[in-house]
């Protein structure tokens, strides 16, 4: 947002400070960020794939989650919300969505509720399904509950912000996202204890980053002498950490939150009214949702010779056009030759092959608006 003021004020802020890696500015980041989130911590990391893989490790860390277990994911995802769960020796399920949210819903998670002990779900492209009664069927069966909304930022349903369903929620700041910081990525959770524990996993496995009493009273249990105070490591972890020039950006850009949320919502509506009256393309149920900060604008054909007609038609318009995030992530290359039983997702499927979506940004102009009206 506003990116010739943003360039020069980060120009200012690299000729000015005295520390680049990370320090003050992520963690004023964080603690807004986690505000606006309604969240009680925030754990800012290079990368929302970041974010997936200490949240991942930071389960494993504390026991909740065990090498072997099955974890439910959305078949509509993005390759690192599953890669982290097999890098880690979890074992993905793919669940297939609704073709009219493009979610998952509780009555296709139904099936799987005995076999899995996690669920990583993704809010694809800034919607959900009945996302609060697959939380209560989550906490009947004890299992854990986790949300990728790298996409859905600022969507609402039933009075609560998605991201806020799960134990914790992972968030995406890369270019195209609702608030970008170039590259990073956000863990929130309400959990002081996942949380501590992701404080370690984001930074090499030490303690240094935790709260003073915490970090005392790991070195009297472990009996650290004080000359190797700085170098212990506690817990499985890696180097994930932002810079202070992403923590910047993050704390320029979320003044303009609202703006974007309510501007992604307005475009939404206006293309999602024209696509309603349109019998070529699938129609979204949103009704169910109070916000809808949409990601992008999907475009499903009711047919493959529908498909490819408006798939010309966007491109010779010059429009950038791109599959539903990762289509069907059965289909994907690393899913088959990692994963033997790959369950069958004919919804995924569906929308892969017929489907594609194009950019929402709130920065689009009358005229861009205008064009991609006259597409739908
Ligand atoms: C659902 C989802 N999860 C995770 C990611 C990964 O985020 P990043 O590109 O910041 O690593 C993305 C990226 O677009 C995404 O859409």
């Amino acid at each position: 947002m506003d990116e010739n003021e943003t360039r020069r004020k980060l120009a200012d802020f690299v000729m000015r400070t005295e520390f680049f890696s990370m320090g003050e500015e992520c963690k004023k980041y964080e603690e807004a960020f986690a505000k606006k989130q309604e969240r009680k911590f925030a754990v800012f990391v290079n990368s929302g794939s970041s974010a997936n893989l200490i949240l991942v490790q930071a389960l494993l860390n504390l026991g909740k989650l065990k090498r072997g277990d099955k974890v439910g994911v959305s078949a509509i995802t993005w390759s690192t919300n599953v890669m982290p769960l097999l890098q880690l020796g979890l074992v993905p399920v793919a669940i297939d969505c609704e073709k009219e949210s493009l979610n998952v819903s509780s009555s296709k998670l139904e099936p799987y509720l005995k076999e899995i002990r996690g669920l990583f779900l993704t809010n694809a492209l800034g919607f959900c399904h009945d996302i609060k009664e697959i939380r209560s069927l989550c906490e009947e069966r004890e299992i854990v509950f986790l949300e990728d909304n790298c996409e859905s930022l600022g969507s609402k349903a039933y009075g609560r912000l998605l991201g806020n369903f799960g134990l914790a929620s992972t968030f995406s700041f890369f270019l195209g996202h609702h608030l970008s910081t170039l590259e990073g990525g956000m863990v929130c959770t309400d959990d002081e204890e996942l949380y501590h524990m992701l404080l370690k996993v984001r930074a090499h496995g030490w303690g240094r980053n935790l709260p003073k009493e915490k970090l005392e009273a790991l070195h009297k249990e472990h009996g650290t002498d004080p000359f190797y105070a700085l170098y212990s490591f506690f817990d499985l972890g890696y180097n994930v950490r932002p810079t202070e020039i992403n923590g910047f950006l993050g704390n320029l850009q979320i003044q303009y939150w609202d703006e974007v949320v309510a501007s992604r919502e307005k475009n939404f509506k206006f293309f999602n009214k024209k696509k309603k009256e349109n019998n070529d393309l699938l129609a979204l149920s949103v009704d169910h949702m109070d916000t809808v900060s949409a990601f992008a604008m999907p475009i499903i054909c009711k047919d493959k010779t529908t498909f490819e007609s408006y798939k010309n038609k966007f491109t010779e318009n010059g429009v950038e056009i791109r599959p539903i995030v990762s289509g069907d992530i059965t289909s994907q290359p690393f899913y088959k030759k990692y994963i033997n039983s790959h369950g069958d997702c004919p919804n995924a499927r569906f929308v892969h092959q017929n489907g594609f979506y194009f950019g929402n940004t709130s920065e689009l102009n009358e005229g861009e608006l205008g064009i991609l009206y006259s597409l739908i």
